[in-house]
């Protein structure tokens, strides 16, 4: 079957939006299916660098359809000033290559209030959000409170909506959290606008993919976040606030499990991570300030320095476990080059065991010390290499350690930010 997700194995900003742009010259159709403008993926094409939030990464390929499943929350204005950089950079995003589900929900002006306001309270215990008002839009959705892109395009029931929740949101933030208030005639207003605007681009994303799929097109899943910011199965409450595992490929967009073939999960040849909670393998040393500064390791969403650390394979192997892993991508390899020494963590002591991967409780993954093997590292700069057996050894070894650890092929190694930087082992939607 030529469908394929692509997930990420770590806490996010893997090089997602690098693999799915890659592997979009297979494909036909391109869909996200969870998160939202928390996502900030980076596609660096003939030497130009564009950052997308919201439209899926295969947008710069001319006749590829992308779309944005029901899973995903969509602020609009950022989306629509997106659709204009997007333009900037030359690419039109005609109606015919996007398609939004009428179903995904909205991230409206207090949504993005709250989440800032509620950090602000939370203090040393913050989550460390990228403050665009996430949580509290999904909040809305499971509450059945939200506001669905459908309504945008009704008058009339974007005003019965807004009157049934504006009450509650604005009594919170006035006096919970000191905040002015919202309007409700202003948020009709600019909301409404936004819906005239994006009305083109509203369709049935479900009946596309089955329509697709059916038709044997190859079709591509672009995750966002990473499988240890779940919000079930991540480092809670660290997490961001959807389902970020393959899993939810299928309800965020529409389509059935039987109809998933091949999941790629994508792994940094380090870790790193944004905002608060456990991170075993953290470095604070000189190694870690290398690999923020080699890798270029800061935020693509809120331009933060990212938390940088060796590979830790407790959480790729989670991740192949939580997700079905077939294969996997390796990137920024290229990184690495310099270090005297690389190491990689295959277990945790704690609390007098051994692990093999993340345990449940917060407090018990701080108490985690890693378990390391370590291998020489290497000099040469790996961006020109396109074939794997011309990495340099030590390189090689590296990567065959890794896959001997996890127990998985590698489909894809990526050796720099450009497109054509990258060792492509097997094709995925040839799996
Ligand atoms: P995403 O959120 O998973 O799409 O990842 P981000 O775009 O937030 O962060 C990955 C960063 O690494 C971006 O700046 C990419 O351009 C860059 N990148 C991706 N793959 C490679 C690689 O193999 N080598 C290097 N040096 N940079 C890479
Ligand atoms: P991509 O798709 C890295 C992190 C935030 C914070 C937590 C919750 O580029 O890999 P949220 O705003 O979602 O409520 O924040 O999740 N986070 C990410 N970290 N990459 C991302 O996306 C992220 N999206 C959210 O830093 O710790
Ligand atoms: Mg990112």
């Amino acid at each position: 079957m030529a469908t394929v997700v692509v997930i990420g194995t770590q806490w996010g900003d893997e090089g997602k939006g690098k693999v799915v742009d890659l592997l979009t010259a297979r494909a036909d159709y391109v869909a996200r299916f969870q998160g939202g403008n928390n996502a900030g993926h980076t596609l660096v094409v003939a030497g130009k660098k564009i950052i997308l939030h919201l439209t899926p990464s295969g947008i710069l390929h001319p006749d590829k359809v992308c779309l944005i499943g029901n899973g995903v929350v969509v602020d609009p204005k950022v989306l629509l000033e997106e659709l204009d950089r997007l333009q900037a950079f030359g690419v039109a995003v005609a109606p015919e290559r996007l398609v939004i589900s009428a179903y995904a929900h909205v991230i409206m002006p207090y949504h993005r209030l709250l989440d800032l306001a509620r950090e602000a309270r939370k203090g040393h215990s913050k989550i460390g959000t990228t403050g665009r008002g996430i949580g509290p839009c999904y909040e809305d959705k499971v509450a059945r409170t939200g506001v669905r892109i459908h309504h945008l395009l009704d008058e009339a029931s974007l005003r019965r909506r807004l009157e049934a929740v504006l009450d509650e949101k604005n009594f919170l933030l006035t006096h919970y959290y000191r905040q002015e208030p919202v309007d409700l005639e202003a948020v009709l207003d600019e909301y409404l606008g936004y819906g005239r605007l994006l009305a083109p681009f509203v369709g049935d994303v479900s009946t596309c993919l089955n329509r697709a799929i059916a038709e044997n097109r190859a079709v591509l899943f672009e995750g966002a976040q990473g499988t240890h910011l779940d919000v079930d199965h991540g480092t809670y409450p660290f997490v961001t606030s959807s389902n970020t595992v393959a899993g939810n490929a299928c309800c965020g967009s529409g389509i059935g499990p039987t109809k998933i073939g091949h999941v790629v999960g994508i792994m940094k040849a380090y870790t790193t991570r944004v905002g608060g909670g456990p991170f075993p393998t953290e470095l604070f040393d000189t190694t870690g300030e290398h690999i923020r500064t080699c890798g270029g390791e800061f935020g693509s969403t809120t331009g933060r320095p990212r938390r940088c650390g060796w590979l830790d394979l407790c959480v790729v192997k989670d991740a192949v476990r939580l997700n079905g892993l077939g294969s996997l991508a390796l990137t920024k390899l290229d990184v690495l080059t310099g270090l005297p020494v690389v190491r990689i963590a295959v277990g945790y002591r704690c609390d007098g065991a051994v692990l093999d991967g993340l345990p449940a409780e917060m407090e018990r993954i701080e108490r985690c010390e890693p378990i390391y093997e370590e291998f020489p590292g290497w000099e040469e700069d790996l961006r020109s290499v396109r074939r794997f057996d011309d990495l340099p050894a030590p390189a090689r070894r590296y990567v065959e350690a890794i896959r001997d650890h996890v127990g998985l092929p590698f489909s894809i190694i990526s050796v720099g930010p450009g497109r054509e930087e990258t060792i492509v082992v097997k094709d995925p939607f040839a799996s």
